[in-house]
């Protein structure tokens, strides 16, 4: 019989071929559709021509957060001595470092799995291409075909990392976030291209292990969407720790070489690395889904349309995560999935709230956001009042030896001058990704300054810096 685990032959596919549900994709929103799909009772196929999991969990996310939390611990025992805790300066065995990042991800893998199992989700190993009425036609790899139907189809095959004329990808010199994580030494010298969230991650990891590197970005900030304030204190830790940040670089080509290979950058001198980490954005993968004549519209960079519900234009065809324009993280994935799944079951649903989702971005120092920076806020229309707290006077952040970084909590300013809503709250620092929990909830709650000051913030605690940023716009506090 089918189970949840990869590559299961087409031809162990169970008789009844009818689902409620069919979803192409098995990464954070198709799974994320299944799980809740199943969960509420429904009937539902997976087909994935790879693995469950998709690029969160195989070649992104996940591996990616394993390896920085490497770069953490390298950092920390090299900062030991400080403590008082003496040992020897840390090596590192990178073998072992991928070997733990590939037993994570198959524990979760493997629990992923499980869980699909648990649910009855059908999981074909498949590559699903959409025909008329609803109904899926599937190719295994050994050639295997059959076709399947569903009351509803989600399209959720995702995406794949973006290159540019040039460099072309081959996994020694020049690679993108897919080969990174297949390294089997660390290069002694590297340029990322593209200061977005994957070259930052990368950038910080790889110099946290030992790697010199040179981000090289087109735009002339890291970091897109991100506070100006907050991209300033990330590039100033960036530099201390001897990372090259580059802005408003423009890589020409490169010619490879023994070792590596050189880059040509307009007007500037060529860099000479070892290795090329490509992070200029991704791409939908909406080519494989056989979506020509489907009456499915995919607009001229491969997204798939669809409306605020995530309905595409064919009744019933669904169409959700990094295959749709829409802010491309796995958290997002799961929104729309449990959107979609809530329509199929006649509920209420609620359009997910672009504007104001979190982003976490975990290189070091962390850096954490949601809603409006202050420019946006500005651009927006809105006048505003802003408060920014660095971590020094933070006890929690000074006994753990982390004061890079800031809080900047943006809000409307009021008729009588005051500080009102809460417009977005951006920061970088010590384990912010697991502080914004609560600046997230401010947002989307539409909540104010006075109400959310209200609240109490624990002692000594690193959230307290944005409970005193938030009170110091009531024009009040009590640290600065
Ligand atoms: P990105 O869109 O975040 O950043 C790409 C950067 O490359 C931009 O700053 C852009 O100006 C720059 N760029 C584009 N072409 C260039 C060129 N020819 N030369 C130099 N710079 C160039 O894309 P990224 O970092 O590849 O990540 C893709 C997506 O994956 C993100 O937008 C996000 O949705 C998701 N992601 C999220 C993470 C997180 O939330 N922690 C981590 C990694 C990825």
């Amino acid at each position: 019989p089918p189970c949840a685990s990869q590559r299961n032959p087409v031809s162990d596919a169970p008789p009844d071929s009818h689902f409620d549900v069919i979803v192409i994709g098995g990464g954070p929103a198709g799974y994320g559709a299944a799980l809740y799909g199943a969960a509420a009772g429904l009937n539902v196929a997976v087909v994935e021509k790879d693995k469950v999991g998709g690029t969160c969990l195989h070649r992104g996310c996940i591996p990616a957060k394993e390896l920085l939390e490497t770069a953490h611990v390298f950092r920390t025992v090299s900062e030991a001595a400080k403590f008082g805790v003496e040992s020897s300066a840390p090596t590192l065995a990178f073998a072992t470092t991928m070997a733990r990042k590939t037993e994570v991800v198959t524990g979760l893998f493997n629990g992923l799995s499980g869980l699909l199992k648990s649910r009855k989700v059908t999981v074909f190993g498949a590559t699903g291409t959409l025909q008329a009425d609803r109904s899926v036609h599937l190719s295994s790899p050994d050639g295997d075909s059959q076709t399947i139907t569903g009351d509803a189809v989600i399209l959720a095959s995702g995406s794949v990392p973006r290159t540019i004329p040039g460099f072309d990808v081959d996994g020694r010199t020049v690679l993108t976030s897919d080969e990174v994580f297949e390294l089997d030494q660390l290069p002694a010298k590297v340029a990322v291209i593209g200061g977005g969230a994957i070259g930052c991650e990368f950038a910080s990891m790889l110099s946290d292990l030992g790697s010199e590197v040179t981000i090289l970005e087109a735009l002339p900030q890291i970091l897109p969407g991100v506070d100006k304030d907050v991209v300033n204190m990330v590039r100033r830790s960036f530099k201390g720790r001897g990372i090259d940040v580059r802005t408003g670089t423009k890589v020409l080509g490169h010619t490879p070489g023994s070792t590596g290979t050189s880059i040509q950058i307009d007007g500037a001198d060529a860099l000479n690395v070892e290795a090329v980490v490509v992070s200029v954005g991704r791409k939908p993968l909406s080519d494989s889904l056989g979506l020509l004549g489907t009456g499915v519209v995919v607009d001229e960079r491969g997204f798939v349309q669809v409306d605020e519900l995530c309905r595409t234009a064919i009744d019933g065809v669904w169409a959700v995560g990094d295959l749709i324009a829409t802010p491309g993280l796995a958290h997002v994935g799961y929104a729309e999935a449990i959107l979609v799944i809530k329509q199929l079951l006649g509920e209420e649903a609620i359009p997910v709230d672009y504007a104001n989702v979190a982003w976490c971005i975990y290189c070091q120092p962390e850096v954490a956001f949601a809603g409006m920076s202050e420019q946006a806020a500005i651009d927006a229309g809105y006048q505003v009042m802003t408060k920014k707290h660095r971590w020094g006077g933070n006890s929690r952040a000074q006994i753990i030896g982390e004061l890079d970084g800031v809080v900047k909590v943006i809000a409307e300013k009021q008729a009588d001058g005051t500080a009102g809503r809460i417009l977005g709250v951006h920061m970088a620092g010590p384990w912010v990704t697991e502080q914004l929990g609560q600046a997230y909830l401010a947002v989307n709650w539409e909540a104010t300054v006075d109400e959310v000051a209200h609240f109490i913030q624990p002692h000594p605690s690193l959230s307290e810096n944005f409970g005193e940023a938030v009170l110091a716009l009531t024009g009040r506090s009590l640290n600065g």
